[in-house]
């Protein structure tokens, strides 16, 4: 078994997946109230939480696939990208179990691991496709030709897909994280009540930065019992605008490259109008869409183990 473990952001994952790609256990203690009140997630303040619930998310990981180190096989974890403080909780707990039970360590990129949480049991999916990677922290679109092989064919110039939902979310006075509450609120809603138009870049690329400010305007221009009444119409409105732009960059590029599949990956792959619009798509599992650890003992299957007890000099990377 693969021992997988997520620590980039503010999930504290662990996850237990065979070589086979079945989910033995899938662990994930989300900081997100903690971090709720501030309105985003505080880099040193997740570090600390990671570190108090690192432990403990390994040993439950462990319990629910009523397994022990013993049959751990091999440790996967995430190297980067993401908040370097919280990364290095993640990459330095793999190396001190790896390293105390002599066992290889696989470094796995992040974002490989959304890409990854398509390759599970019981419905893996098998390259090539194209993948619309879209987060918190990235958007992109992603030519998957095989398992180690990839090519990036765009990804937004300023803000990305999950967090123009997130600083949406904010300035409708929705909670954190906001991707899920727009969500909820937009089945209320019109969504041709407002016209909030999406920059279109040159090539495969995405832009949000405008759309947000396009929003801000058209709060400001409201009282706040105006905007209590147009909330559910402004949420419906802008989460059209984020999916349409996803959707038509993907559409677009799977023509351009000759895509016989397209694939959706990352925390906004949960969103329920984008899962509509894309049903023909291989669409990450709903429970595997936001950060956790069975994506990367996923990748890590398709990954060289570094052996005992080389990775011990190993570094996290906050970006690419
Ligand atoms: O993949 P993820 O868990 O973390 C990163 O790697 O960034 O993605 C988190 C993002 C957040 O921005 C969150 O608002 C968004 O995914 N998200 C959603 C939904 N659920 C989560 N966005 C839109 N609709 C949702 N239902
Ligand atoms: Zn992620």
């Amino acid at each position: 078994m693969i021992l997988g473990l997520e620590t980039s952001c503010d999930e504290t994952a662990a996850a237990l997946v065979t070589a086979d790609g079945y989910i033995r256990a899938n662990i994930v203690a989300s900081q997100a109230d903690l971090h709720a009140r501030y309105g985003g997630v505080v880099p040193e303040v997740a570090s600390r939480r990671h570190l108090e619930l690192v432990s403990p998310v390994v040993r439950e990981a462990l319990a629910q696939a009523d397994a022990t180190l013993d049959d751990v096989d091999r440790v996967a974890v995430t190297q980067g990208p993401g908040l370097i403080g919280a990364l290095l909780v993640g990459l330095s707990t793999a190396k001190a179990l790896a390293w105390a039970r002599r066992l290889p360590l696989v470094p796995v990129d992040h974002l490989d691991g959304h890409i990854a949480s398509l390759y599970l049991q019981p419905a893996p999916l098998e390259p090539p496709f194209l993948c619309l990677l879209a987060s918190g922290g990235h958007t992109m679109l992603v030519d998957v030709e095989s398992y180690g092989t990839q090519r990036i064919l765009g990804s937004t110039l300023d803000d990305a897909a999950g967090e123009a939902f997130d600083k949406g979310a904010r300035l409708l006075g929705l909670g954190y994280p906001g991707g899920r509450e727009i969500d909820r609120l937009a089945r209320e809603g019109d969504p041709a009540a407002y016209d909030f138009p999406v920059a279109r870049v040159p090539g495969l690329d995405f832009s949000f930065s405008g759309l947000k400010t396009a929003l801000l305007y058209a709060t400001k221009k409201l009282s706040p019992e105006e905007l209590e009444r147009q909330r559910a119409d402004l949420a419906a409105s802008y989460q059209r605008a984020i999916v349409r732009a996803l959707v038509e960059r993907v559409r677009e590029a799977a023509e351009q490259v000759g895509a016989a599949r397209i694939a959706v990956v990352g925390g906004v792959a949960a969103n329920s109008e984008l899962r509509e619009a894309l049903a023909d798509a291989a669409l990450a599992p709903l429970d595997l869409t936001t950060d956790n650890a069975a994506m990367i003992a996923s990748a890590a299957r398709f990954i060289e183990p570094v052996p005992y007890p080389g990775y011990l000099g190993l570094d996290a990377f906050a970006s690419r």
